[in-house]
């Protein structure tokens, strides 16, 4: 069975990849030709550990290829997934335009059975309206099945999230499509739901927004232990001992970010408000992200006395490590109110790049930590990249003009640091 694989994202690439890796025979469409030679030689147009080796294995293998040309690519491979984006419209519904183009690029070039397989992120619903878009775009009828087969990769763990899924749910009403799907995966022993296509589609975007209710509920829940003179980390480890609770996603922070969350949560609000259902709880998640950097922001400036006028050093600006993606990254919004604080901003991020145009006198991004934090007033620490928890901070105090440490994702040990000078400040702990 030959696979094609429409959208050469972050998920189109790490599908290609998983299924290459599973022995089948895959290509990957995309029409950003500059996209596809980059994969075609190799590189990834992404950061993500693993994926680049599996990449130059399976272009060695051949059970890889590349293309841009939709004809010959729908023609040859009896299997299509789509992986392309849905992002978020102004409304906050998920804009499916590229999926519309790309059922209306299957309906007219088919010339035998395809199964297409949705892999993207899709509002309830949406399922149906391929079948519709195909059927409407085909110039005579030819049978295909569309299933709807949702991802749960994590930007910079998608490889293993990818080999070692902790479920595969599939939604389909066809039996042969389904016996068809299962055959990809039959390599990976994950547990198969076989469901109906709108329940699997609403158990992703259901899925995303329980996560981001356990955040949100530990950073709103890290403002009371502020307070309290609690550290939330000793009460998330106490919390989720508890197996109906679980240890994950727990850790109270600077907020979520990243293209996933804030955009799944306000599609499945969208779609609610459709249905004249409020998803109350949701509203409060969002609200509860938006504010966390600033409630602690406004926590570390009574301790330096004020942003105006110092120099900050911001570690880490990826919405989260091991990966460059700043979509809806919280630092972004503190280096924002650190520029309309008139404070004077460096940054570093061992991977990530700050946009040219946010680039000024007043915000520079350096190559170097020591760089970064020579002469700051405060060290701010945005995303937990295991270079900045290994590094020798008793050093690199001495570079600092005042040795103020704020960290954002509770992940450095605050005695020590004590110990070492700094004056530490976390979320959600004690103050004193
Ligand atoms: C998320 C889901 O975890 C995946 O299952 C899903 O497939 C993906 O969205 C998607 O829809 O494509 P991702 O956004 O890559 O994955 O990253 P996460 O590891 O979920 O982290 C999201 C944000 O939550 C990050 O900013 C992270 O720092 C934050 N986070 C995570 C916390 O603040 N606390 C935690 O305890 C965990």
């Amino acid at each position: 069975m030959n696979i094609l694989i429409m959208g050469m994202g972050y998920v189109g690439v790490t599908t290609a990849l998983l299924l290459a890796e599973l022995g089948w025979y895959v290509t990957g469409l995309d029409p950003n030709e500059s996209k596809i030679r980059m994969l075609s030689h190799g590189t990834l147009p992404f950061y993500e550990p693993g994926l680049d080796e599996l990449l130059r294995k399976h272009l060695a293998t051949r059970r890889i290829t590349f293309t841009s040309e939709s004809d010959t690519a729908v023609y040859d491979n009896e299997i299509i997934f789509l992986c392309v984006g849905t992002p978020s419209g102004n409304d906050g519904s998920a804009d499916l335009q590229f999926i519309k183009e790309a059922a209306e690029s299957i309906g007219m070039r088919m010339q035998g059975y395809k199964l297409i397989v949705i892999k993207s992120t899709v509002p309830v619903g949406t399922n149906e309206q391929v079948v519709q878009w195909i059927t409407q775009a085909q110039t005579s009828a030819i049978p295909f099945d569309v299933i709807s087969n949702p991802e749960f990769l994590r930007e910079g763990s998608a490889l293993q999230d990818a080999l070692e899924p902790d479920r595969i749910i599939i939604g389909s009403e066809n039996d042969q499509a389904t016996v068809l799907i299962q055959t990809l995966y039959k390599k990976l022993s994950s547990p198969v739901v076989v469901t109906k296509p709108k329940t699997a589609e609403l158990i992703k975007y259901a899925a995303n927004a329980f996560l981001a209710t356990k955040i949100s509920y530990m950073n709103e829940l890290a403002r009371l232990c502020t307070k309290m003179g609690v550290n939330i980390a000793d009460v998330a480890v106490g919390v989720g001992m508890d197996h109906r609770i679980g240890p994950h996603f727990l850790r109270a922070g600077i907020g979520y970010g990243g293209s996933c969350f804030p955009k799944d949560i306000h599609a499945l609000r969208f779609a609610a408000r459709e249905h004249d259902v409020d998803l109350t709880i949701l509203e409060k998640v969002v609200q509860v992200n938006k504010t966390q950097a600033v409630y602690f922001m406004d926590i570390w400036e009574q301790l330096l006395g004020s942003f105006t006028g110092k120099t900050i050093a911001v570690l880490g600006i990826s919405f989260k490590p091991d990966t460059d993606d700043i979509r809806e990254a919280p630092a972004i919004g503190i280096i924002t109110k650190l520029l309309e604080n008139s404070a004077v901003v460096k940054v570093h991020d061992p991977i990530a790049k700050l946009p040219i145009h946010m680039l000024s006198e007043q915000l520079q991004q350096f190559e170097s930590v020591e760089e970064t934090m020579q002469d700051c007033d405060a060290v701010i620490l945005c995303s937990e990249w295991k270079q900045y928890i290994a590094m020798d901070w008793g050093q690199l105090r001495s570079r600092l003009r005042q040795p103020y440490l704020f960290d954002g994702r509770n992940m450095l040990d605050g005695a020590k640091l004590t110990s070492q000078g700094y004056h530490y400040s976390g979320i959600g702990m004690s103050m004193g």
